[in-house]
């Protein structure tokens, strides 16, 4: 099964939460592959691949443009998950994308192979509806969106719901929205009580509990891990562990 983490908008917590669950589904013993979708490379660098490390070997951009590539040469092995990075030269596999005609499908077929070898295949999306982002919908079984618990982030949600609408108008009819995902929640916040409230009246089921804001979140990924490596106890760890238990029973 393939599950992405979608929102146009930036710093939503997309990389945060595709880590977290990515680590969860791991540690339930799941078969898991993670992939840095985006050219900003977040999720390479939280992972501590240096830039000398990654001028030596193969990343996503090959992977979307060359065909003869061996999957051995990107693939990188950690504790709970096999690890697929990305560089800024994503962005020119875009443009080079677009040139080739067929260019929203490139990721779903360049990953049907590898669906067999993994239980799930987590992709951390940039923030954009770019030709990118698009092929990372395309490609998808199931979406996650997280969104920002301020009024702001609620405009940006109908946006990417109605990209969604399209591509499973479009090309990929199987796709689901899994999850509406609240981050960075303050719970104190009225302000944020609020969004919340609005988010689930407009959504309903499909609003998961709120992942709350903490600066552990920050901290975790300076170390290189993710929160529930860094505080497996802490309550956003304990939150994304339950997200990745839903998603494992269906
Ligand atoms: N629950 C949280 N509490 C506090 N800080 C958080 C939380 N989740 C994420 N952050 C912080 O917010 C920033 C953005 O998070 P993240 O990189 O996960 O978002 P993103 O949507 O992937 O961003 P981008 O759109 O740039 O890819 C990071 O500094 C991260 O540490
Ligand atoms: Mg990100």
């Amino acid at each position: 099964m393939i599950i992405s983490l979608i929102n146009q908008k930036g710093g939503v917590g997309k990389t945060t939460s595709a880590h977290n669950l990515a680590y969860a589904l791991g540690e339930k013993n799941k078969k898991v592959l993670l992939i840095d979708f985006d050219p900003q490379g977040s999720m390479t660098r939280i992972l501590n691949i240096s830039n000398e490390a990654l001028k030596n070997r193969k990343t996503n951009y090959e992977f979307i443009l060359d065909d003869d590539i061996d999957i051995n040469d990107i693939l990188i092995p950690f504790n709970k998950f096999d690890f697929m990075p990305s560089t800024t030269q994503l962005t020119s596999a875009s443009i080079q994308l677009i040139q080739s005609g067929d260019f929203n499908t490139k990721l779903r077929e360049k990953l049907q192979p590898l669906k067999e070898d993994y239980d799930f295949i987590v992709i951390d999306a940039p923030p954009s509806l770019d030709v990118l982002s698009i092929n990372v919908l395309c490609a998808s079984d199931s979406v996650i969106i997280p969104v920002e618990t301020n009024y702001l982030a609620l405009e940006g949600l109908v946006l990417v719901l109605q990209t969604i609408g399209s591509v499973r108008d479009s090309i990929n009819p199987e796709l689901q929205i899994h999850t509406i995902l609240p981050t960075k929640y303050e719970q104190g916040t009225l302000h944020h009580q609020d969004v919340l409230n609005t988010l689930k009246d407009d959504y309903g089921d499909f609003v998961f509990e709120p992942i709350k804001k903490s600066v552990q979140v920050a901290d975790s990924s300076l170390e290189g891990m993710s929160m529930i490596e860094y505080n497996s106890v802490h309550v956003i760890s304990q939150a994304y562990k339950k997200l990745a238990e839903v998603i494992i029973n269906g």
